[in-house]
């Protein structure tokens, strides 16, 4: 087991704990949030306490803090207690400096549009203008906000329903779906740091099937026990929904690449040690059935 640091949040000054719970809890979708105030002035500003949370309705929920050095409230927050609406707006790598520049504190009434040169589109249902920049943006009005305390650093939750969503035609896939390649969102890390998903870094997993797999508990202990397999090789191993026959496991005897490795692996102990580093590689190419037939047979 690995050493922990075990850490009871009201030991800690409010600064440090911040740190520690925004670069944990990575990374965070950032919500661009425009809003208005009842003089009509536009405000855009960053937002990574943020997600959605329910399709039917279809609610967004993010977090304007009370700041943590004088307990002051944002602007954002302000506005939409006033006028409960907002226009969330999408961030990606595109504009992401962009957004990084509306977040400074600039005083109240100052349009940040103007300042990151970043460029209003009216919007259909409500006040707030759109990025015309953003990869797609949710007109919303504002269902309800949840003070979460009076102290500095306290959230406020603005819960969301989405009116209208408008989607850049060129993150759409020819099915007309979004393809989260073309939308190259950025999300925020603890720090400094920001995370751009693009194909370096995301992967799939495909959805476990409509038969539930057997789990990793249903797998013979030499194989769950193997010091030679990760828990992700495991949790792929663990979707199978039954063993092979010890007439299947032999079957792999029979395969050509599996003979010629084993010819010149002389005890036992080898030899499973070589069927379970080719089960590793078929379960790297996804071919679950072959893997789970080598690694039984390594039994
Ligand atoms: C990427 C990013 C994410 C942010 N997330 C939050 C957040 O979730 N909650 C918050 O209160 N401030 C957050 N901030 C800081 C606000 O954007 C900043 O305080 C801004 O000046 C608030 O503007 P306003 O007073 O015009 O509403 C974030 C800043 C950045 C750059």
């Amino acid at each position: 087991m690995n050493d922990l640091k075990t850490i009871d949040p009201k030991s800690l000054s409010l600064p440090e704990l911040h740190a520690y719970l925004i670069s944990a809890v990575a990374p965070r979708p950032i919500a661009f949030a425009s809003t208005m105030n009842d003089s009509g002035s536009v405000n855009l500003s960053p937002f990574s306490f943020f997600n959605v949370f329910s399709s039917n309705p279809p609610i967004m929920i993010f977090s304007a803090s009370r700041r943590g050095r004088d307990n002051t409230t944002k602007d954002t927050l302000e506005n939409v207690q006033k006028r409960p609406e907002v226009v969330i707006n999408v961030v990606n790598y595109a504009i992401v400096e962009q957004m990084s520049l509306a977040s400074a504190e600039y005083p109240q009434g100052v349009n940040e549009f103007t300042k990151s040169g970043l460029t209003e589109v009216p919007s259909l249902k409500v006040a707030p203008p759109r990025v015309a920049e953003s990869p797609v943006s949710f007109e919303c009005k504002v269902n309800k906000i949840i003070p979460l305390g009076n102290k500095g650093g306290a959230g406020n939750l603005i819960i969301c329903e989405v009116l209208l969503m408008h989607i850049n035609t060129n993150c759409l896939d020819d099915a007309g779906k979004i393809n989260p390649e073309k939308m190259d969102v950025v999300a925020r890390m603890g720090g400094n740091w920001y995370c751009r998903a693009n194909m370096q870094s995301m992967f799939e997993i495909a959805k476990p099937s409509s038969k539930v797999g057997m789990g990793i508990d249903g797998l013979p202990h030499h194989i769950r026990d193997s010091e030679l397999l990760s828990g992700n090789e495991l949790g792929k191993l663990g979707h199978i929904e039954k063993l092979p026959s010890p007439e299947e496991v032999q079957l792999v005897y029979d395969m050509l690449e599996v003979k010629s490795l084993l010819k010149y692996e002389k005890d036992k102990k080898s030899r499973n040690t070589t069927l379970i580093r080719m089960a590793k590689e078929k379960l790297a190419a996804e071919n679950l059935e072959l893997a789970i037939r080598l690694l039984m047979a390594a039994g």
